[in-house]
């Protein structure tokens, strides 16, 4: 639940976020977290949901991990997160921590690419905000850990639309899938799993 804690990791990462951006730092240095409003948006998606478990690709210093955790806090779950830069993941484990929310979610500290094939679970929610071009494979290496009902969620599709329009096209044209773009901060595709 969004307690004090939680408000005041996130209203600091906030902060830090924005300066970093008015520094002009190289992405690479930059957390790169998603939109406030993107924020509550997924933890909308997970909380209502009964152990509800979560795959997060790109989790960087922990923003979108910690709306996430928050939001499986309420009805069960928890938040698997991978995360491969050294700088981002022990930033990472210190806010997590900071929020309160080091049970409800835990990360991979490999490439996402590499640590997939290894990953046994089946997830309910899978959340890619990774580097664009891998989008697809990423999609495709975690398709095979859902089951129908299951919910993609790949963040922006409409800020980078070269490649992710691309993205975009091959999951409204998936008949197993239901997609829609939701305009968003810089775009969300929900990807709901038929069959
Ligand atoms: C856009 S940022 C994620 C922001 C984060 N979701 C948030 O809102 O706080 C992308 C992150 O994905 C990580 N990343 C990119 N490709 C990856 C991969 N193949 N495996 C693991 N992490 C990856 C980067 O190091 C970076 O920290």
């Amino acid at each position: 639940m969004l307690d004090d804690r939680v408000r005041a990791v996130l209203e600091r990462l906030e902060r830090e976020d924005a300066t970093e951006r008015d520094q002009g730092l190289p992405a690479s240095e930059r957390a790169r977290q998603v939109a406030p409003t993107t924020g509550r948006f997924l933890f909308s998606l997970v909380a209502p949901q009964t152990d509800c478990e979560v795959l997060e690709l790109g989790g960087s210093r922990g923003y979108s991990t910690i709306w996430l955790a928050a939001g499986v806090r309420y009805l069960g779950g928890r938040v698997l997160s991978v995360e491969s830069d050294p700088r981002k993941i022990e930033a990472w484990h210190r806010n997590v921590e900071e929020a309160g929310l080091a049970d409800w979610a835990e990360l991979v500290e490999e490439d996402a690419l590499e640590a997939l094939p290894r990953i046994d679970d089946v997830f309910d929610v899978v959340f890619i905000d990774a580097e664009k071009e891998d989008y697809e494979r990423l999609f495709q290496l975690s398709r095979e850990k859902v089951e129908p009902g299951a919910l993609f969620v790949a963040d922006n599709v409409l800020s980078h639309p070269d490649p992710l329009a691309e993205y975009s096209a091959a999951r409204q044209a998936d008949p197993t899938l239901e997609s829609v773009t939701v305009p968003l901060d810089r775009g969300l595709e929900l990807s709901v799993v038929l069959r």
